[in-house]
């Protein structure tokens, strides 16, 4: 089978390089990809919002199975597009993609199919918000409805700093029309854990649960990126407590989106927070986490494309969908600078010798392969660069396992934490 995969970072390498273990895959192409999915398979220099161009490629080249790696192809109806041209797609139509393209919209649908999440208003007008904020005090959470990059979530300590984003966001437009709406909700306190599941419109397949790292630095300070590292299982939610969380947070979307007749079908991915008065569901989004993305995938054990395509096909339950017992840890190696502004084009050395090891993976996120006379390098060419992961037998010998990998692997410039999986190995003592 022939396969493309959209996107270019280092959970796209993953889903590649997952892909190219599969017997029935005979040809990866990733849109626009990056220096790993590069070795997995084609890169095609196509942006993973340009729906046209990804839908003539599909056709062109006769793709039996296009995988959305990040939300926006999804949101933008990739996957709609996809199936008027009957091409298998694993990712969510448009409207179920709203779960993330849309705050408003999933916090509506949380509160219809009675997922626990924080009560919330949703607002058009800046005034109408400005004085709901006001009146409730902080902290309070201000959230911009559409796609912000990461970057539409605001925690705010005081009134004022609420205001302020709310001022931001709707009357000064920092994220274009994505702050027309917000949400303002109140503030959870407690750990975070990602939960992911296969989905095939009716059935569920649990993945183990994992835990990002969102703050540039240790002891989680500095800015929020897109994730600094990542490990599964995360001990907040262990083994024995799947199928509840499945049934709170995962079976009330899948039975929301089959009664609207919109099935669910792709990877649904519900961030929690550990509260006092249990689990809460902060967010969906409608793909894999990245990073999560790399240390589950090292987990999985199991057939990514068969799973895939029983997804699509609705018979997940046919399938295997099995963890290893080992667990993984993945350490993002960034250039320094990252989330603001950082240099690019350094040369990194030392991944094969990372990977001689056996259970290490370095996944590519941010990286590009020479030309001229740079021919045969690997060269950094994002914020996050590297996500090196490892198994081991539990989550200590993962973390010692990846930091020596991170150790191999040099780059100028390169900024990493040094403490991913610290929260779980405490909770474990
Ligand atoms: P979201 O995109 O909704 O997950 O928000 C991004 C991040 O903001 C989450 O991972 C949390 O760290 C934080 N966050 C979101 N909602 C809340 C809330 N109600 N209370 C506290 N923190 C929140
Ligand atoms: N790691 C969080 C995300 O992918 O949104």
């Amino acid at each position: 089978m022939k396969i493309l995969v959209v996107g270019s970072g280092g959970r796209e390498h993953a889903i590649c390089w997952k892909l190219r273990q599969s017997p029935r895959v005979s040809e990866i192409y990733c849109a626009p990809g990056n220096g790993g999915t590069a070795a997995e398979g084609v890169n095609v220099p196509i942006k993973d919002d340009d729906i046209p161009a990804l839908i003539s490629f599909a056709k062109d080249k006769k793709i039996d199975l296009v995988v959305a790696g990040p939300e926006l192809p999804l949101v933008l109806g990739l996957a709609d597009a996809l199936a008027r041209e009957k091409i298998p797609c694993f990712g969510p139509n448009a409207y179920a993609a709203n779960l993330e393209g849309s705050k408003a919209f999933s916090k509506t649908v949380m509160r219809e199919s009675g997922v626990p999440t924080a009560p919330f208003r949703i607002f058009d007008e800046f005034e109408l918000a400005r004085d709901f904020v006001r009146e409730k005090g902080a902290p309070i959470v201000i959230k911009a409805d559409g796609l912000a990059a990461g970057k539409g979530v605001v925690v705010a300590r005081t009134v004022d700093e609420a205001v302020e984003a709310l001022e931001d966001m709707m009357v000064r437009k920092s994220f274009g029309s994505a702050g027309d709406r917000v949400v303002v909700e109140e503030t959870l306190a407690g750990e975070e854990a990602s939960f992911l599941a296969f989905c095939d419109g009716r059935h569920y397949a649990v993945l183990p649960s994992s835990q990002d790292h969102k703050a540039v630095g240790e002891g989680d300070t500095g800015p929020n990126t897109g994730g600094m590292g990542a490990y599964s299982p995360a001990p907040i939610l262990p083994r024995e407590k799947f199928e509840e969380t499945a049934e709170l947070a995962i079976r009330p979307i899948l039975r929301h989106m089959a009664e609207k007749g919109q099935p669910y079908k792709g990877v649904l991915y519900a961030g929690l927070m550990y509260t006092a008065d249990g689990p809460q569901v902060l967010e969906y989004n409608v793909r894999f986490g990245d990073p999560e993305c790399q240390p589950l995938l090292m987990r999985l054990d199991g057939d990514l494309l068969e799973i895939m395509l029983a997804c699509i096909e609705g018979r997940l339950s046919e399938v295997r969908v099995k963890a290893r017992p080992e667990a993984a840890l993945g350490v993002v190696m960034a250039a320094e600078g990252y989330p603001r502004s950082y240099p690019k084009g350094m040369e990194i050395t030392g991944i094969a010798d990372a990977e001689s090891e056996p259970d290490v993976k370095v996944f590519q996120a941010g990286t590009r392969t020479g030309t001229g006379d740079q021919e045969g390098k690997t060269l950094t060419s994002g914020g996050r660069v590297l996500c090196v992961t490892a198994l081991g037998e539990d989550l200590a010998e993962a973390k010692k396992r990846a930091y020596e990998a991170v150790a191999k692997v040099r780059f100028d410039k390169c900024h990493f934490r040094r403490d991913i999986g610290d929260k779980g190995l405490k909770r474990l003592k």
